[in-house]
């Protein structure tokens, strides 16, 4: 690996690794964490995602339970097993993984999880107080993983220029929320692009810190990062490629070849955000286990 490269890996790992005693105090105490998984349709992606999470809980001793569900559960279906799950003590979190099949309205979904076991932090109570700078929520897994990979590289956040590149609100959003914060490990000068900003490329170029998660294939070139700069790279997009054997390939939204050697520090894709996203939930659940157990620590 190249020294400028962000093993988010290896980041993960320790992530992980730091939760390990809190799992045995919970345990100790009658309380073992667990998580719930709600898939409904067969999203390939969503199924690689889930299990990754499901292997996560496995090696970390958290309890875990999948259910899934037909393409065409009604949304009337999934909020009725929502119900039942967060009614089972047992179970500290609910992920229902997204996208949802388009029939189903996931603004609805994400409302009727429990914001108390909202480790997704998708609820609105969770996004208002990730807004509001209320730490008593849940932040949502890939921009708390973000911010995680900075602070353990020893990347500066306070006082920098940061861009980030979409609006989504899985990552875009509320990672600009997080990172402008009158907080610790926050306090950036955010600038949050999307498909209406004008000349992009020159708010890219005052980056100290830029993050791409607009989903569009090697969108970030070379001509767009200032030297030195930081740049996380969100994106997992599959584009079509004769001479793989599957035909296709996974792409992010950074040109990482040619942008590798003008950052300082960089995310690789794969192998960068996307093991950071996981460690956070698993964080987040342990973090949900321990209040319903009246233990924070
Ligand atoms: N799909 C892509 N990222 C995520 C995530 O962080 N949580 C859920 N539930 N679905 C996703």
């Amino acid at each position: 690996m190249f020294a400028n490269i962000i093993d988010g890996r290896s980041i993960a790992l320790q992530v992980q690794q730091d939760l390990l005693p809190r799992i045995a105090a919970l345990k100790a105490r009658g309380h073992p964490p667990g998580l719930a998984f709600v898939r409904v349709g067969e999203d390939l992606a969503s199924k690689v995602y889930v299990g990754r999470k499901e292997k996560a809980c496995a090696d970390l001793g958290i309890y875990s339970k999948t259910h899934v569900m037909a393409e065409k559960t009604t949304e009337a279906e999934l909020l009725q097993v929502l119900h039942r799950l967060n009614g089972d003590v047992a179970l500290h979190g609910i992920l229902v993984q997204s996208p949802l099949p388009s029939h189903i309205r996931s603004e609805r979904v994400y409302s009727a999880v429990n914001p108390d076991k909202d480790v997704d932090g998708f609820h609105p109570v969770n996004m208002g107080k990730l807004v509001l700078g209320d730490t008593t929520g849940f932040i949502a897994c890939t921009p708390a993983g973000i911010r995680e990979l900075l602070i353990r590289t020893d990347i500066k956040i306070q006082g920098t220029n940061v861009v980030v590149l979409g609006r989504g609100n899985i990552v875009g959003k509320p990672l600009a929320i997080l990172l402008c914060q009158k907080q610790k490990h926050a306090n950036a000068t955010v600038t949050l692009c999307h498909s209406g900003t004008r000349d992009l490329k020159a708010h890219c170029l005052r980056a100290d810190i830029l993050v791409a998660a607009m989903g569009v294939p090697e969108f970030v070139r070379a001509d767009m990062v200032k030297p030195g700069a930081t740049v996380v790279d969100v994106g997992v997009n599959r584009v079509s490629d004769p001479s793989a054997k599957t035909g296709s390939r996974l792409v992010g939204d950074v040109a990482f070849d040619a942008v590798q050697k003008i950052a300082g520090r960089i995310t690789p894709n794969p192998g960068g955000v996307g093991p950071m996203t996981i460690a956070m939930l698993m964080q987040n659940t342990v973090l949900a286990a321990e209040r319903a157990s009246g233990r924070e620590t």
